[in-house]
């Protein structure tokens, strides 16, 4: 007997935005003096001014609870309207429960399915492209994309390679149905010859297997920088152009580019090589916020509609790039404007 099928074939856009930025704010100035650094070399490598760093007791579904309320609100729906909740991260130290359900416990959404996935910086452009599919085939009608992570736990303020670069906040998108088509084909993949060049590690099973923090050291993110660096600006330019083509659109038909704030000069990098058009607003979120890899996105997002109202409803072109390697871009309609 032939089995039945829900795809509907339901077109999905962004429906709002949600952000949480740490109230505490950390100059370079108070990182410099740990890694013989200067305000100076981190603006003029990176573009990072200062970031945001979330209190000891403050926790990563803390704060995702706060960004996932300001999405539920905006989109105009009830907590139980939300089917499926993806959330992104890296940082959260629990393996099971996981973020998500912790954080549809927090929010109600007591019956939601809910999950995490692991693709680092690119894990929201991930969670965008699953979130459409599930509502192209019918399995969900909203989704609640959350990107999150509390980096300060896993960065050693003294590794001269990473303390100035990571740090914590969380986005979180509600995508819905939509009469036209509001998200467009995800180009994603992985590079995983290079899976190396960014790592958390050791792994928790050294302390099972009696070595201490002072024997190993704590799991901590670490990265060949200039490797990332030459992999990002050469490979990302081709993967936002496929996502352009993919969406049927050109460069010149975009308002926003929204890429994975890792370091300013590979933003500028890619502009350049994707020929991006002036009128296109660039985020430039790593200036104050550093790079919180997946919640790096939707966090760029929200201030880029704070700062440019006008762009709500407008063509944006995302790519997530990171830890894998792996990647993932699309190009979206931005949310609307929220009542
Ligand atoms: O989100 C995940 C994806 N991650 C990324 O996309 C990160 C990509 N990589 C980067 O953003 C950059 O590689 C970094 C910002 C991490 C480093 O910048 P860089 O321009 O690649 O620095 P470098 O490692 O090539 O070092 C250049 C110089 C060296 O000095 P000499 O040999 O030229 O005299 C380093 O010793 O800068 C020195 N240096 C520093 N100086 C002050 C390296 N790190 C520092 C530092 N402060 N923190």
């Amino acid at each position: 007997m032939t089995l039945a099928n829900n795809a509907k074939n339901q077109n999905s856009r962004i429906l709002s935005v949600g952000a949480y930025r740490p109230e505490t704010v950390v100059p370079n100035s108070e990182i410099a003096p740990l890694i013989d650094s200067t305000d100076e070399w981190i603006q003029q490598r990176t573009g990072i001014q200062s970031r945001h760093r979330a209190k000891d007791d403050q926790s990563l579904v803390d704060m995702s609870v706060e960004a996932a309320q300001i999405a539920i609100k905006r989109a105009n729906i009830a907590v139980d309207q939300i089917d499926s909740i993806i959330f992104a991260t890296i940082s959260y130290p629990y393996q099971a429960p996981s973020a998500a359900t912790e954080l549809a416990a927090r929010l109600g959404a007591n019956k939601a399915a809910a999950f995490d996935i692991s693709a680092a910086c690119a894990g929201f452009t991930y969670g965008v492209g699953m979130a459409a599919d599930f509502i192209r085939g019918g399995s969900a009608k909203y989704v609640l994309v959350v990107g999150g992570e509390k980096l300060s736990d896993f960065t050693d303020p003294t590794d001269r390679a990473t303390a100035f670069i990571f740090a914590d906040g969380v986005g979180a998108v509600i995508i819905g149905p939509s009469e036209s088509v509001g998200i467009g084909p995800t180009i994603w993949g992985s590079d995983v010859t290079n899976r190396d060049a960014i790592t958390l590690e050791p792994s928790f099973l050294e302390f099972k297997n009696g070595k201490s923090v002072e024997d190993v050291g704590w799991p901590n993110i670490a990265q060949e920088g200039q490797r990332v660096f030459r992999w990002a600006v050469y490979e990302m330019a081709p993967v936002g152009r496929l996502a352009i083509e993919a969406a049927g659109i050109t460069a010149a038909d975009l308002a926003a580019f929204i890429p994975h704030q890792a370091n300013e000069r590979i933003i500028d990098s890619l502009v350049k090589s994707m020929g991006i058009p002036d009128s296109v607003e660039v985020a430039r979120d790593i200036r104050t916020t550093g790079n919180t890899s997946s919640a790096s996105i939707p966090l760029a997002m929200d201030q880029l509609l704070i700062d440019h109202p006008d762009l709500h409803g407008k063509n944006a072109l995302l790519i997530g790039f990171g830890a894998g390697l792996v990647y993932a871009a699309q190009v979206v309609e931005l949310p609307p404007k929220p009542n």
